[in-house]
């Protein structure tokens, strides 16, 4: 689907193992984007997992206004490319977009080649985005070892200030078990600030409060 650079389907398996005795998960993704990472996980979860509401619905927040309001026009730009996953995975890419007429413009953002879809009701009803801050969402977060936060392909773009700050905040807000996952861009600097604030590896770019 989109954004393989996290393994969605053993990341998937593991969330639910980990979050087997909560009755409520509070899924949250900072850098939320167009939706597609949204979109993949609510999917992953569709099409393997029974009794899945308790994950849902993912709160998504973006801080850039334009890349927000795309993501909650209900369309999506989709390159050929990531179309042929779906069907490389046996997913009926039909099920969940539907071709658009008109065309999802997104400032700086020129997606050559992809085709704008419309979102269909079992995706856009499982996320609710909005336009926010990273830091002021986590602070105001109240987490029960029930939380899973995706902060994919962010953190890389911040000073070393900057993740030290959020990396603290999230030590800080998550309880036990609760889990934090970066993307392929952060590996390195990221790392090393949830390792030291007592994050463990769990999975390839996938860490757990201890
Ligand atoms: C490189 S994109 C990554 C998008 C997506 N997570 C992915 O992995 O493809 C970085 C995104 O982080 C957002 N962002 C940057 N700082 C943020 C913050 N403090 N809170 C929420 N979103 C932020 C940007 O607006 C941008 O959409």
């Amino acid at each position: 689907m989109f954004r393989a650079d996290l393994d969605w389907d053993a990341f998937t398996r593991f969330f639910v193992k980990n979050f087997r005795n909560k009755d409520k998960v509070q899924f949250l993704q900072f850098a939320s984007s167009d939706g597609s990472e949204a979109y993949t996980q609510i999917i992953t979860l569709l099409e393997n997992h029974d009794n899945i509401e308790k994950f849902l619905p993912i709160k998504a927040y973006d801080i850039d206004k334009n890349i927000c309001n795309a993501a909650k026009s209900g369309f999506i730009n989709i390159t050929k490319t990531d179309k042929k996953k779906f069907a490389d995975q046996d997913i009926n890419f039909n099920k969940y977009f539907k071709k658009s007429p008109g065309k999802l413009y997104i400032t700086n953002d020129s997606m050559e080649g992809a085709e704008t879809y419309s979102v269909s009701e079992p995706l856009s009803n499982n996320v609710i985005f909005n336009h926010g801050d990273m830091k002021d969402v986590l602070l105001r977060h109240e987490d029960n070892s029930n939380s899973i936060i995706l902060c994919r392909n962010m953190l890389y773009y911040l000073t070393d200030r900057e993740i030290d700050y959020l990396t603290t905040l999230a030590a800080y807000k998550l309880n036990k078990g609760s889990l934090f996952v970066i993307g392929e861009t952060d590996e390195g600097k990221a790392e090393y600030y949830l390792k030291r604030k007592g994050f463990e590896k769990v999975l390839h770019n996938v860490y757990r409060q201890t």
